[in-house]
């Protein structure tokens, strides 16, 4: 069986920062309440013009640039997003366009949060069975154009930010590799975080949208999302750990969604290991859904807290709910 490695990854936010303070001009909320809740300080909104597809282009270019790869080489486009430009296509269709690439497969998949490390997984399994060589993947989200920027959304609004990162993976022939990947799901709870329009199960809001309106927003239970976070996050990880015969200990980093500094805190303290194990920078871009692992990812290159040899844990936990985890030797 071959192995697959990531060769190459970048990652795009939004210029537009909106802080805390910014928000409490636009709802009754404060930065008190957010920090203390969150750990989030700002976050990253696109402006009318900025697309998820901008933010995936450009996030996809610098992947594929730090590759060092001809573009021609790329066999499969797959993009996590649940705030694509159009309700259909996937925006892996207008990427393929965008970027010049042969007409390959690409496709989108709708796992919220855990769609970068469902992607990361997909890859995989084609690489390894040799019916892909090369393999672009994409976390990419506009979706504060989604939310209620008033008091009403607040809980919603204040937490999520935009932003892109995708990684290039290709066969390995060295130790490098994806050690595992774990991916799950649970549909019963799926109403504690979801966004129920434009769907087809409601007739009439194409004619009338303005009574469906609300609908059109994402809704969260977030205490029981928090419930259920700081649950699955440890179990996933377990899993990996037990699946590869490793300890925490040998783990060098965990780069795990950004749900919210506190769940991070969390999962820490299920593991035994101290918070800074556990990679963060939701201070700067809130939650980025399928966008945060990707770029926390880069992050934690560029600042030298990943070097080669190193296993690192990718872990997400999202609407669905999904959850997931890939075991990676770098
Ligand atoms: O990506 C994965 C999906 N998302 C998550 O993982 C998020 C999981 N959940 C959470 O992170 C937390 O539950 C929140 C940050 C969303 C909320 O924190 P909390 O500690 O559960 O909040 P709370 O229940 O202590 O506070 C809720 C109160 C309510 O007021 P009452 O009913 O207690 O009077 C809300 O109306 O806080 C109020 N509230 C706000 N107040 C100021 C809700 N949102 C805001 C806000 N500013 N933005």
């Amino acid at each position: 069986m071959k192995k697959t490695r990531i060769i190459g990854a970048g990652f795009c936010v939004p210029d537009n920062v909106v802080t805390n303070d910014d928000l409490s001009k636009m709802m009754d909320t404060s930065d008190e309440w957010i920090y203390s809740r969150s750990g989030i300080k700002e976050r990253r909104w696109a402006d009318e013009k900025t697309t998820t597809s901008d933010l995936a282009y450009e996030a996809s270019y610098r992947a594929i640039k730090q590759a060092q790869i001809d573009p021609d080489e790329i066999d499969m486009i797959v993009v996590g997003t649940l705030s694509s430009d159009y309700f259909f296509p996937g925006v892996s269709a207008q990427l393929q366009e965008r970027l010049n690439l042969r007409n390959v497969a690409a496709f989108d998949i709708k796992a919220a949060c855990s769609a970068f490390v469902y992607s990361l997984s997909i890859a995989d399994q084609f690489i390894k069975t040799g019916a892909a060589k090369t393999i672009l993947i994409i976390g990419a989200e506009t979706q504060t154009k989604l939310i209620e920027k008033s008091t009403e959304g607040r809980d919603i609004a204040v937490l999520f930010g935009d932003g892109a990162g995708a990684a290039v993976l290709q066969t390995s022939s060295n130790e490098s590799c994806i050690l595992s990947t774990h991916l799950h799901s649970e549909g019963k709870d799926l109403k504690n975080l979801w966004m129920e329009a434009p769907g087809t199960v409601e007739n009439g809001w194409v004619d009338d949208a303005k009574i469906f309106k609300s609908k059109f927003t994402p809704k969260m239970n977030g205490k029981e999302v928090f419930r259920s976070a700081v649950t699955r996050f440890p179990e996933v990880i377990n899993e990996a750990l037990k699946h590869n015969d490793i300890k925490i200990e040998d783990v060098k980093l965990i780069v795990p969604h950004q749900a919210n500094f506190r769940i991070s805190e969390a999962v820490a303290k299920r593991l035994g290991v101290d918070t800074e194990k556990v990679y963060s920078n939701i201070h700067k871009y809130g939650n980025t859904t399928a966008a945060s692992i990707p770029i926390a990812l880069c992050e934690a290159l560029e600042q030298n807290r990943i070097s080669k040899g190193d296993i690192i844990i990718l872990a997400a936990f999202g609407a669905g709910y999904t959850w997931a985890s890939a075991a990676i030797r770098w």
